[in-house]
């Protein structure tokens, strides 16, 4: 807020050397030769580390690892090339353009294989990634069979890139074993679990301090290779190290979303009764290590069908790894799912909106279980109240304004709700009669407002004003958190901030023999004991009850586009977005969760793509001139409306996860919009103008 946070790269350490990757110009194949000399001549050079000088650090098993956020990132161990952009050499410097300058001197010749960069070219090799990647129940066959009309179409979207606006960058300072980085990484206590199995040095040894992130979308939750570089080269030359990422850098060495090739297959009763529902995914995934976002999950538990398939394929090629991107798996899979169920609404001749509702379910039939709560009817039904549905051109081409055709477009959204363990402490303290608190755990804040929401908590639970709490994130040393990541955040840290100012109130009455039920302030129960300071600590988890129930956010989305029926160039004119995430702590910052992934999910249907090259794997798309996302003009007439909710078996304190919900099916309700205003089906994102004009209209 007042320019004071200090990110990764900022920190002041004394004695500091700059660290820069170099990059492999091949996909595929091996290093037959590194020349550093021209390099190592050049002035402020300290070291070039190839596959040569580098430490030995653990390796792979032979079977193929999954990327988790505690999976090792071995970097520079062998001569082989697996992706374009991996890095080949790392060289340190006195200075950041020192290293840079270097970098380009560092020459490295390769014997060359041809890449497999088509997924197309390599269907054969399609594996199945893990037992959770097939799903089924009832039996899919029948339900076609018995279905009046059906829907089979295939969605595909393509490998989009995080980019949030602080790089990735890490200050390492590696002594006697113990390693101390400045690191913006989304999830402390994981990060030094792969950073210390990387090297094999006890776990304890790696602390990483991370007050404040500039955004991840999930970039940032596992540990990439620089990191690794970062420590190798602080270990080797006995200073700390500092290495940044270019932004260049982030669309190959720092994870994407996947491309998605997504089968769906819906039966309906004429009177719009689900019969079967099948959603099947093929992916791409690098060579080494595999990972999938799940985008067939959604289809397990939206709606109510006796049948349903799901499942998950990776088809390995010469790419970089594909890693979390907000919502991974839902804000693909929902795209997917609710462009198919508007397909399927408009060939049953029903109102989307009804056919949705008509299929509506409080079990989650995936996993046997009930919603704690689920609001999803009602988002539809109050979100179509706000929007104006009923003004919806009943079919395309009816509603005109000029040369634009104007569409409506709705689709239902949901994600997970997850809660976690989460640890915390607070620190009491008595200054001149008031009553002062610090929270103090290894939470980060990505910019999404965790300081804030503990703080409001610490000052609802401790009944003193938010000035007069202090909130200490950031720091692996501080007690145990699962971080900031799959929307698990808000919810875990507030109720663990909850407990332990609980905890330390109760601890007081107890010395005192006050009954618990008593009234009284806190800083009053600190006098009583004679005391200026406690300290007490508390940890939340998640219940019998909700482990017995299947905890989600719902919401819906609405979007009116106009489409030029020309040039196919189009305008997202409004969206409306309504959401039931339990209780919102911070009605501010719950509103910029929903409208940076509003944005993201606009950026899926307007712009955002990452593009290879055809022929030698690398990305031409490689800085934000040429990855384009939304800009503020594109959502210039967004409306956020959260439900007043709150759902006690999700956790205590009532509160659900919305930091992925907002992108969740956007997506699907511009694009039904599109089809709204033109009968033209789009079921290959992004949807450029080019593609818009050349589309035929469905057939009616
Ligand atoms: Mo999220 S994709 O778990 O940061």
């Amino acid at each position: 807020m007042m320019g004071m946070a200090k990110y990764a790269s900022e920190f002041p350490v004394e004695n500091l050397v700059y660290a820069q990757g170099v990059n492999s110009t091949i996909a595929k194949g091996r290093i037959t030769s590194i020349d550093t000399s021209e390099a190592k001549k050049q002035k402020g050079v300290l070291e070039v580390i190839t596959h040569e000088n580098a430490l030995k650090l653990k390796a792979f098993d032979k079977k193929m690892p999954s990327s988790t956020l505690t999976t090792i990132a071995p970097v520079l161990q062998s001569t082989e090339v697996l992706h374009y952009g991996q890095f080949v050499a790392c060289v340190v410097a006195e200075t950041f353009e020192q290293a840079q300058h270097a970098c380009r001197l560092v020459k490295v010749t390769y014997e060359e294989d041809k890449p497999e960069i088509h997924l197309d070219k390599h269907r054969r090799k399609a594996y199945k990634p893990d037992e959770a990647a097939d799903f089924s129940r009832g039996n899919m066959d029948a339900g076609m069979r018995d279905a009046d009309v059906k829907v089979e179409e295939t969605y595909t979207t393509p490998i989009e890139h995080q980019h949030p606006m602080e790089l990735h960058a890490a200050i390492v300072s590696w002594k006697n074993d113990k390693v101390k980085m400045y690191a913006n990484q989304q999830i402390l206590r994981e990060a030094t679990i792969a950073v210390a199995d990387t090297f094999m040095i006890p776990r304890e040894n790696v602390q990483i301090i991370a007050p404040y992130i500039g955004g991840g979308f999930g970039s940032k939750l596992r540990v990439n290779k620089h990191i690794i570089l970062g420590a190798m080269a602080s270990k080797m030359l006995g200073r700390p190290v500092k290495i940044t990422v270019t932004r260049q850098q982030m669309f190959t060495n720092t994870g994407m979303r996947q491309f998605d090739e997504q089968v769906m297959k819906i039966g309906a009763k004429k009177d719009g009764a689900l019969t079967a529902l099948a959603h099947h995914t093929t992916s791409h995934c690098a060579m080494d290590v595999q990972y999938y976002e799940a985008c067939g999950n959604v289809s397990k538990m939206l709606y109510n069908t006796p049948n349903n398939a799901i499942s998950h394929r990776l088809i390995p090629l010469n790419l970089p790894c594909p890693d979390s991107m907000r919502a991974p798996g839902e804000a693909t899979g929902s795209f997917a799912l609710e462009c198919a169920m508007d397909e399927m609404a408009w060939k049953l001749k029903m109102d989307p909106i009804d056919f949705r509702i008509k299929n509506d379910t409080q079990t989650d039939l995936g996993a046997g279980k009930p919603f704690s709560s689920r609001l999803l009817t009602e988002c539809l039904r109050i979100g179509a109240d706000k929007f104006g549905w009923e003004n919806r051109p009943k079919e395309p081409g009816a509603k005109k304004e000029g040369n634009w055709l104007i569409g409506y477009g709705v689709s239902a959204a949901s994600r997970n709700a997850p809660y976690k363990k989460t640890s915390s402490k607070v620190i009491l303290e008595l200054r001149n009669s008031i009553l002062y608190a610090t929270i103090r755990m290894d939470a980060t804040d990505l910019g999404t407002g965790s300081y804030t929401i503990v703080a409001q908590t610490a000052s609802e639970y401790l009944g003193i004003p938010v000035a007069q709490v202090t909130v200490e994130l950031g720091d692996s040393t501080f007690p145990v958190t699962p971080g900031s990541g799959g929307s698990w955040g808000a919810a875990s840290y507030c109720n663990a901030a909850k407990v332990a100012c609980e905890n330390a109130i109760i601890s007081l009455k107890n010395k005192k023999n006050i009954p618990e039920g008593q009234q009284i302030e806190v800083a009053e129960l600190l006098k009583q004991n004679r005391l200026t300071r406690f300290e007490a600590e508390g940890t939340a988890e998640p219940s019998e009850e909700f482990k017995k129930h299947s905890v989600f956010s719902f919401g819906a989305n609405f979007a009116e586009v106009w489409v030029d029926q020309d040039t196919g160039v189009y305008r997202i004119k409004r969206m409306v977005n309504v959401g039931s995430a339990g209780k919102i702590v911070n009605p501010k910052t719950a509103y910029g969760q929903i409208i940076g992934g509003l944005t993201m999910g606009a950026g899926m249907v307007i712009a955002e793509q990452s593009k290879i090259e055809p022929n030698f794997g690398n990305f031409i798309t490689r800085s934000l001139a040429d990855y384009h996302v939304p800009v503020n003009l594109d959502m210039a007439n967004v409306e956020v409306i959260f439900l007043p909710e709150e759902d006690k078996i999700a956790n205590d304190m009532g509160i659900k996860g919305i930091g992925e919900l907002g992108i969740t099916s956007v997506a699907a309700s511009i694009a039904n919009a599109i089809f709204n205003a033109t009968g033209k089906r789009m079921r290959d994102l992004p949807i450029t103008p080019e593609k818009l004009v050349e589309a035929k209209k469905e057939q009616a």
